[in-house]
């Protein structure tokens, strides 16, 4: 990275070095780093430091593969749960500086840049700090908890010209560059509409977390977890653990499964804006637990004049699945195939209708049918199915390490802060739809979701 950071990483290194031993406080960073002489020095031009801020179930799973990337390494990371501290630590090394307040990630000269893994509705405030403290930042899906977030990062972003990746891993996917591939190769002929589902029949699957079972008030700042939420709930265990049911802190299975399709599809169609308009059903038909976001939500929409139809169920498995319906042919595509099947749109036997004609009219009818078809039938007959497998969808290495290049490289992301934002604005229309029992439109005159 930038040349300064050789200088910042030794003063940082020098400064840590005094408060060796520290044990865990709750609010700074642990300062148990290793002595100088001890570190691997590194050209700082070939490294990414990052910082992670949320090392719960999604950020643990990023910051293991974060770490196996080469020319990357953690800095330090950040939790509301203390617990989430030693499992950082697990990770990365014992002496890991930790800390509950991620503005002292922002403020280390050392960290080029930030990963951040907390629930939907602290996206908007960190990546606006983040920026503005001049941090690059991969932020998780969905990128905002509502339509004003979305419009607010998006503002922050490109006023801070700092690089801001959102984190729905299907654009990075093997499997949709190959699907993108061919749709732009125009095998689909005129795209007609897009279908995409995703079920799943388990606890697990419906968000039914165990809370970690030492969770309290003196490990957790539970005041803080809660951000601009009113009003302030007393601690709960269950709403740590399973925020996605509650629309003052999750998205859904809108924000939570559905931004997937959305941005898989985004990718694959080389579309880059909101929806124009959104109508949904749906309901909570089987996770009667409190919750108040549907385990069951079908949405329609128009990207421009294209029909797509998305559907999510949180209690009927269901693989995930896309199919393009093209003039020319289907393309399904799934976690980790693909297959086009073409079709001609042509007939390829005398019309059915012909059945009503008169004996004499319908024998004459088909002999000149036949005539003038059976070449064109017999050739088509033999038409190619093409199937390709690859590996699953999860491609989180290949996400991460397109954000870490752009931080070394400054070149643009695809799924920046303006993709991002539409993504997530296909998931708040869902969500308005639903609520509001009506069709609901973007005006991006006055960036608002309309009924
Ligand atoms: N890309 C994917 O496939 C994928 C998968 C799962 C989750 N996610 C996304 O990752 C994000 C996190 O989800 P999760 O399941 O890991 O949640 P989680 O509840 O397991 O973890 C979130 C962590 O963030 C911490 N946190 C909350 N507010 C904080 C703050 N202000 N400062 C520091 N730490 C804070 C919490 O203490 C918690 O440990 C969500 O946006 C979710 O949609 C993405």
């Amino acid at each position: 990275m930038k040349e300064e950071h050789e200088l910042s990483r030794r003063e940082f290194l020098g400064v840590s070095a005094t408060y060796a031993g520290a044990s865990i406080a709750a609010g700074s960073i642990l300062p148990t780093i290793k002595p100088l002489g001890t570190v691997k020095k590194v050209a700082p031009s070939d490294r990414v430091r990052f910082g992670i801020i949320g090392v719960g179930m999604q950020g643990s799973g990023l910051l293991g593969e974060a770490i196996r990337i080469p020319e990357v390494e953690c800095a330090a990371a950040c939790d509301l749960y203390d617990g989430r501290h030693v499992l950082a630590r697990e990770i990365v090394r014992p002496d890991l500086p930790v800390t509950r307040r991620y503005k002292e990630l922002l403020d280390n000269k050392d960290i080029d840049c930030i990963i951040a893994a907390v629930p939907d509705h602290w996206h908007r405030q960190i990546v606006i700090d983040a920026v503005s403290a001049g941090k690059d930042i991969y932020c998780e899906k969905p990128m905002s908890h509502s339509a004003a977030d979305g419009v607010a990062m998006v503002d922050a972003a490109k006023k801070s010209g700092r690089i801001v990746q959102i984190g729905s891993q299907r654009v990075s996917s093997q499997v949709c560059a190959k699907a993108k591939e061919l749709i732009a190769q125009g095998k689909l002929g005129d795209l007609m509409l897009v279908e995409g589902w995703m079920g799943r029949n388990d606890p697990n699957g419906a968000w039914q977390y165990p809370p970690p079972p030492d969770l309290s008030p003196q490990n957790l700042d539970w005041d803080t977890w809660q951000g601009d939420v009113r009003p302030k709930r007393a601690f709960d265990p269950i709403l740590f653990a399973r925020w996605r049911a509650w629309k003052e802190y999750g998205t859904g299975v809108a924000g939570d499964l559905l931004v997937h399709l959305i941005s898989g599809m985004m990718f694959m169609l080389d579309i880059n804006e909101a929806p124009k308009q959104a109508m949904a059903v749906g309901g909570i038909r089987h996770w009667k637990d409190g919750r108040n976001m549907p385990d069951v939500h079908a949405v329609s929409y128009y990207y421009g004049d294209l029909p797509v139809y998305m559907r999510l169920n949180s209690a009927t498995e269901m693989p995930e699945l896309y199919r393009f319906q093209g003039s020319k042919g289907l393309l399904e595509v799934t976690g980790n195939s693909i297959t086009f099947t073409p079709q001609s749109g042509k007939d390829m036997s005398p019309s059915y209708y012909t059945g009503s004609f008169p004996r004499a009219m319908r024998q004459a009818y088909a002999k000149k049918w036949h005539e003038e078809n059976d070449a064109r039938v017999r050739a088509e007959a033999m038409s190619e199915v093409l199937t390709f497998h690859g590996p699953d969808y999860d491609d989180l290495t290949p996400h991460l390490t397109t954000f870490f290049n752009a931080v070394k490289s400054r070149k643009p992301v695809v799924e920046d802060v303006v993709f991002g934002h539409h993504a997530a604005l296909a998931c708040h229309m869902a969500n308005e739809s639903y609520f509001r029992k009506n069709a609901v439109t973007w005006d991006e005159a006055t960036k608002n979701v309309k009924g």
